[in-house]
């Protein structure tokens, strides 16, 4: 199986739904290290529960972004990744970083990309009257929140959501999606060529969760 590690800056909920999907051993992928730029994040003690190497690098021990994302680098490739698996990983990525892992680093968005880049999708969708929202799965590269389309799902907008109801509704389909897609990455589905998502011809990636 693939090796894959995760990068968290929070709770890690998405970070969750990656290590149950790979617990089932046909998944193509094992998780073999979460690592967060905030020691405080939760997730690194819901991972250490399941016994994966959970450790903090922490970006306050460095004064620029340049040595953070060196230490991040180092201690992430002891653990030789194939993928690197961004998920609520809120810290913005040097260029250095984005080609250590071009066409091996993925990112989930709440939102249907390329609408809704950055921050506040959720209160961004219901402001502007959209009656779908939902979330991107991309490969990562050095515009933030704009790489290759991996993986995408739609939840349709209720009247009297709230941004908070939205993106709890949004969350269960990000957990749905983010398995899905890098299992489509892992099994060589699709992968990056030229800063294009190329799929195999067989329509296997069309099958949303
Ligand atoms: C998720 O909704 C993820 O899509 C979002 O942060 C949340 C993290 O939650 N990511 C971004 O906004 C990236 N720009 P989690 O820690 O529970 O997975």
């Amino acid at each position: 199986r693939k090796r894959v590690a995760v990068l968290i800056s929070g709770r890690g909920s998405n970070m969750s739904a990656l290590i149950g999907a790979a617990m089932d051993p046909s998944f193509p992928g094992e998780i073999v290290a979460v690592l967060s730029n905030k020691p405080d994040a939760g997730g690194l003690e819901t991972a250490a529960r399941y016994g994966i190497p959970a450790k903090a690098v922490s970006h306050r021990d460095h004064e620029t972004r340049e040595s953070h994302e060196a230490a991040l680098i180092r201690m992430l490739d002891e653990f030789r990744p194939d993928i690197v698996c961004l998920a609520g990983y809120m810290r913005l990525l040097t260029r250095r970083f984005v080609e250590h892992y071009k066409g091996r680093m993925i990112n989930i968005h709440p939102s249907l990309l390329p609408l809704f880049p950055g921050l506040h999708t959720h209160e961004r969708a219901l402001q502007a009257g959209m009656r779908v929202h939902g979330c991107t799965v991309h490969f990562v590269t050095e515009d933030m929140d704009e790489g290759p389309i991996i993986a995408q799902a739609a939840i349709a907008i209720e009247p009297g959501d709230t941004p908070d109801r939205l993106s709890d509704r949004l969350l269960r389909a990000e957990h749905r999606l983010y398995p899905h897609a890098l299992r489509l990455v892992l099994d060589g589905t699709v992968r990056m060529e030229d800063g294009k998502a190329v799929f195999a011809a067989d329509g296997s990636a069309t099958a949303a969760p």
